[in-house]
């Protein structure tokens, strides 16, 4: 049963700090696309987060790097179209935000406008306080990301788990502190311990969003492909398949060829 606009009101950037508050975690799932944000959204996820990870996913990158702001607001307007309870953030992708504040702006406004999404998220802390002041100041509803920040990959080096050393995660949390400050409305925290986690997600009053950060964050993301098992090949300890859906579509797909080549597809019902 699809959901009408009607039936449910918009989850908000206020609703979110609500949840909070009471105690209900956030659910939050990726897409690029109309059908599987359709999908998503009738399943009620709270925020969907069209993130740069469909340079990985959607396009066969290796890295977040590549995505260009053209082909961000393309998946962001797909998704748009499908969600009608959702609150919809966009990933700024790589270079269009941290060499200075006025371009980060115009990239904000652009995904805005052309996309109609609700919100952006920005990788980075104190380095990035101009360019997320302000977004901030337009108006623009802004989502922070800090810990496994996969934009600054190759200053990394890997994609092990981050602030695990004192000095890291104490400006991971002085970060996270500065960016509620500025008014962000919500932090990703991605692959760090999970007593850092309980730490930041108990000193800040606006929700962490958990990916590889453990249970005390106020909410929980996934990339949808990993959630459905089309990844097959990634296997990080914090992922949970729900399904195996590289299996699954495989032979689907195996069998079509199958009934194709014997002539079994098309039968006698299935033609005019
Ligand atoms: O791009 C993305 O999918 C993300 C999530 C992993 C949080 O930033």
């Amino acid at each position: 049963m699809s959901i009408s606009k009607k039936e449910f009101k918009r989850v908000t950037v206020k609703s979110l700090m609500d949840m909070k508050k009471r105690g209900e975690k956030i659910s939050m799932l990726t897409a690029y696309d109309f059908s599987m944000a359709r999908i998503i959204d009738n399943a009620n996820v709270d925020i969907i987060l069209v993130g740069d990870s469909a340079s990985n996913v959607m396009a066969g990158h290796e890295t977040t790097l590549p995505i260009t702001l053209d082909q961000m607001i393309y998946h962001a307007s797909s998704v748009i179209r499908a969600a009608n309870r959702a609150l919809v953030v966009v990933d700024i992708p790589f270079g269009s935000y941290q060499s200075d504040p006025k371009e980060a702006l115009r990239s904000a406004i652009r995904i805005m406008k052309e996309s109609g999404a609700h919100a952006v998220k920005v990788e980075g802390g104190i380095e990035i306080k101009e360019s997320v002041k302000r977004i901030l100041n337009a108006g623009i509803p802004v989502m922070g990301h800090l810990g496994l920040t996969p934009q600054a990959i190759y200053k990394f080096g890997s994609y092990s788990v981050r602030a695990k050393e004192t000095e890291e995660a104490k400006k991971l949390i002085e970060d996270a502190k500065l960016l509620e400050r500025l008014g962000c409305f919500a932090i990703v925290l991605e692959k760090i311990p999970a007593s850092l986690t309980k730490k930041v997600s108990e000193e800040l009053t606006i929700p962490t969003i958990g990916i590889g950060g453990g249970k005390f964050a106020d909410g929980q993301v996934l990339v949808i492909h990993d959630l459905l098992g089309m990844t097959h090949e990634f296997n990080p300890r914090f992922l949970r398949r729900y399904m195996n859906l590289y299996e699954d579509m495989g032979n689907a797909i195996s069998q079509y060829v199958k009934d194709v080549k014997s002539q079994d597809f098309p039968n006698e019902e299935e033609q005019y």
